[in-house]
């Protein structure tokens, strides 16, 4: 009989929850592509390139304008020169760019140290491999990665660590310390570093996203992953890049060259030049920040305990003074008598842990976050 990969795994929660929702008055309020218009002028740049280069393909790097432009970027926002030629790769969204990162690296028997709750694609690219995720939790109630556990489990097997920072779904952002830690602890290894910092330009009250490109000898183990979609409200575009040096990124292109050869033309003509006039993403941020502001102020008088989100869009919520259930049940029970659906958060995790806590996305219109959390406060 002909073995398939990964024939155990099952949907994923958010597809879950939107075939649930489906032609019912539940307010789905687990989506996770956001109600924030993308820009007109960006969507008026993609119109203009599907007329106009629609029949080209581009470089099986990307398209070096569009590679130039990230480049000065990454320039201005950590002093790192960057090399448009050898360093920087279109992708078609953070997913492939992950599972390609991952699957150039891993092979039988490697080991992949990962951080739960973890986003849904890591674990699945890495056994498809043939590798073993290693798991470590985050330490509640802030969701901060204990380095003094990741050291125990490193060993001559571990091929790569994968960050998420800012984290969904907790919200959970670098700091200084965890930069330092990292660079401690893959010192003198061969560990490289696949950094998921697709979430970089939403973080919260004055802080900063801390990338591991803001230092230069981790920079050099790394491979840093950025999704457009995300950052341009155009999730549906799947486009992103991955940034690392010359020595890991040629050997991550040959395997990029062959799964996929080359990206959508005209997005990339669009992003770039929408890139080259200078784009402010702080827009997109205070805009975030009002809309957790909003809904959590209609929140603080409910009987969930907010979970302070620093960054991303998600925002996770303790009901542990509301009821014991199981937080798949809970969540259920939240639907069918409340008509709101949010993600239990053991999902993100390999071993099903309960902690008593749902997460929400915040980036949907006002009308849609104030009906939802006022459903809430009858809970
Ligand atoms: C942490 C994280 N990584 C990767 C992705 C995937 O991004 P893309 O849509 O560009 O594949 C997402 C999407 O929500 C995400 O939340």
């Amino acid at each position: 009989m002909i073995k398939a990969k990964l024939a155990s795994i099952g949907k994923d929660i958010y597809t879950v929850i939107s075939e649930l929702v489906q032609d019912t008055d539940i307010i789905n309020f687990a989506k996770i592509s956001p109600d924030i218009p993308c820009s007109d002028k960006l969507t008026e740049l993609a119109i203009k390139y599907i007329k106009e280069k629609s029949v080209e393909y581009t470089h099986p790097h990307g398209l070096f304008e569009l590679r130039e432009e990230i480049a000065k970027e990454i320039k201005q926002r950590y002093g790192l020169n960057k090399s448009a030629l050898n360093e920087i790769t279109i992708t078609a969204g953070a997913t492939q760019a992950m599972y390609t990162a991952i699957s150039t690296f891993v092979n039988e028997g490697d080991e992949v140290v990962l951080f739960e709750p973890a986003f849904n694609s890591y674990v699945p690219a890495i056994e498809s491999n043939g590798g073993r995720p290693v798991f470590v939790q985050r330490t509640q109630p802030d969701y901060h990665i204990d380095w003094e556990a990741v050291l125990k489990l490193i060993n001559t097997r571990t091929k790569l660590i994968i960050v998420n920072t800012p984290h969904n779904p907790t919200g959970a952002i670098f700091n200084e310390e965890d930069i330092a830690q990292l660079k401690k602890i893959t010192n003198g290894t061969n560990i490289n570093i696949i950094s998921d910092e697709v979430f970089e330009h939403m973080v919260f009250d004055g802080q900063k996203h801390l990338s591991v490109l803001s230092d230069e000898k981790l920079a050099e183990r790394s491979i840093v992953i950025s999704s457009f979609g995300i950052a341009f409200n155009v999730p549906g575009w799947k486009i992103g890049y991955y940034v690392s040096s010359e020595k890991l990124m040629t050997k991550i292109r040959k395997k990029q060259h062959f799964q996929i050869n080359a990206i959508n033309t005209p997005f990339q003509y669009a992003l770039a030049d929408y890139l080259k006039e200078g784009v402010d993403y702080s827009l997109t941020n205070k805009q975030l920040e009002k809309k957790k502001q909003f809904v959590n102020g209609i929140l603080k008088d409910s009987k969930f305990k907010i979970i302070p989100s620093k960054g991303t869009f998600y925002q996770l919520l303790d009901y542990s003074d509301i009821s014991q259930e199981k937080d798949t049940e809970f969540a259920r029970r939240l639907m069918d008598e409340f008509g709101v659906a949010l993600f239990p958060l053991s999902v993100f995790y390999h071993d099903s842990i309960d902690n008593k806590i749902l997460g929400f996305s915040f980036a949907r219109n006002n009308e849609v976050l104030s009906k939802a959390a006022k459903q809430l406060l009858k809970v």
